[in-house]
């Protein structure tokens, strides 16, 4: 029996479509490894718990994972990244899913209870939600040693992962999956870069010409820029690590503090990961020029103080689907893309499926590798091996026929020693 909550089975034909059509460009995790996942079944008897946006692409990942012979349950990793039709779809294909868009804080902590409850051995987060639940409200599954080790997939979780270690609180082997380099060079990069476009589709504006502020310069934001000005804008760049900000400036990019960039900004894109990009106050909101948009990519609705804004408005109009319109009271317009949420899960479609096929090929391996090595697993971080990393790469330059170089003995040894000099 199929245990589930979602908003409209009668829109699974259409989740069907997109599962096809993301299953064809995820040649890795969809066809490779789902096809030697089906002969062996490596994670025969094990429960698997997603809290992730539940897209095409995460449709395809719990399709393999259930190809190996586990039992997926799955529930969206944010209120308004879920795709309704793909649920659907979902629940068609056997898969346990507690997910609709639009669900309040309450409902998205009921969908990862209900995950919970399912008692599941592997658990794969987005954001660190549903180890912090596990650790919270259903200790005894941590305990009991149900839970063998969790998987995280993005930068906010394994900050968050992170501080819980260092208090000694992480109580589970946790493999950061967002620090392989398949993951970060690639989904970070090159998709949330690419979610530049999902702004233009949102408000269907110019970019060339534009004066755009990008707040950050890590592998998120610095995709962004450079996507930014590839299509016209002039980009500014605001940053806090001295390092980043020299990369940003010596690729060209004008960098300023956020206060000083404000003005003249016709665009605001943040993805940093941090609280108060733009900090919530009066004297910061009266320098935002009439007509800005403002976007977030970065996890959590807190680098925009959307809750402020909205307070600041004397009227907010909703003026196409996921963007509102503010009216400050002195006659100002600040466009706000999806309520300060990941503009690019909101207005489209999330990352293309090319490159969540490496994200979710690292999720997909890493799972196997927990139950072959559970019993060696201790608390903790622990970073996903380079084997498994370098694998995934393997695997997308053959789904892409692309041969590279391998070492000679003579180059190997020469590489690892230190014997030969000047
Ligand atoms: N939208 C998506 O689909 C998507 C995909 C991957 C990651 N993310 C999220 O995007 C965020 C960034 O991830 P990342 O991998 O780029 O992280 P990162 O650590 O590589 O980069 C963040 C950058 O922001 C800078 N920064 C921090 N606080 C700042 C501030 N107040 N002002 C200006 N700059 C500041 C940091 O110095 C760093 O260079 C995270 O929340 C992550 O979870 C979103």
């Amino acid at each position: 029996m199929v245990n589930y909550k979602i908003a409209d089975e009668s829109l699974a034909d259409k989740g069907k479509e997109s599962l096809y059509v993301a299953e064809n460009k995820m040649p890795v995790v969809a066809k490779m490894i789902r096809d030697r996942f089906t002969k062996e079944k490596p994670l025969k008897g094990i429960t698997i718990a997603g809290c992730l946006h539940v897209t095409k692409e995460t449709a395809n990942l719990a399709r393999t994972l259930k190809a190996g012979g586990a039992e997926v349950y799955l529930c969206g990793s944010n209120p308004l990244s879920t795709q309704d039709d793909v649920t659907a779809a979902l629940v068609q294909e056997g898969i346990h899913t507690f997910a609709w868009h639009g669900n309040t804080d309450d409902e998205f902590y009921w969908c990862i209870r209900e995950c919970l409850k399912a008692k599941p051995n592997i658990l794969i987060d987005d954001g660190a939600d549903m180890i912090v639940t596990a650790h919270k409200e259903f200790p005894e599954l941590i305990s009991s040693g149900t839970i063998l080790a969790c998987q995280e997939e993005t930068t906010t979780g394994v900050k968050r992962f992170k501080a819980m270690d260092k208090l000694g609180q992480l109580k589970v082997p946790l493999f950061p999956v967002n620090d392989a380099r398949c993951k970060n060079q690639f989904d970070n990069e090159l998709g949330t870069g690419q979610g530049i476009i999902s702004a233009i589709y949102g408000m269907h504006v110019l970019f060339a010409g534009k004066n755009c502020v990008i707040a950050g310069y890590g592998h998120c934001s610095s995709g962004m820029a450079l996507r930014a000005r590839g299509l016209g804008a002039n980009v500014i760049v605001t940053e806090i690590d001295p390092i980043k900000a020299l990369q940003a400036r010596f690729a060209g990019f004008q960098v300023m503090p956020i206060a000083k960039a404000l003005p003249d900004a016709d665009i605001i894109l943040t993805a940093t990961g941090c609280k108060h990009v733009i900090a919530p106050t009066k004297e910061m909101f009266a320098l935002l020029k009439d007509g800005v948009i403002l976007g977030n990519l970065g996890h959590f609705d807190i680098e925009i103080p959307t809750k402020e804004l909205y307070e600041h408005a004397k009227e907010i109009k909703p003026i196409r689907s996921d963007v509102e319109e503010l009216i400050f009271p002195d006659g100002r317009r600040i466009y706000l893309l999806a309520k300060g949420r990941l503009a690019n899960l909101v207005l489209s479609e999330g990352h293309p499926s090319e490159v969540m096929d490496m994200s979710f090929a690292l999720q997909a391996l890493m799972s196997e590798y927990i139950v072959k090595n559970k019993d060696s697993l201790k608390p903790g971080m622990i970073d996903v091996p380079v084997d498994i990393d370098d694998l995934v790469g393997i695997l997308k330059l053959q789904s892409m026929g692309i041969d590279i170089d391998e070492l000679t003995e003579e180059q190997y040894k020469y590489i690892h020693g230190y014997e030969e000099g000047t």
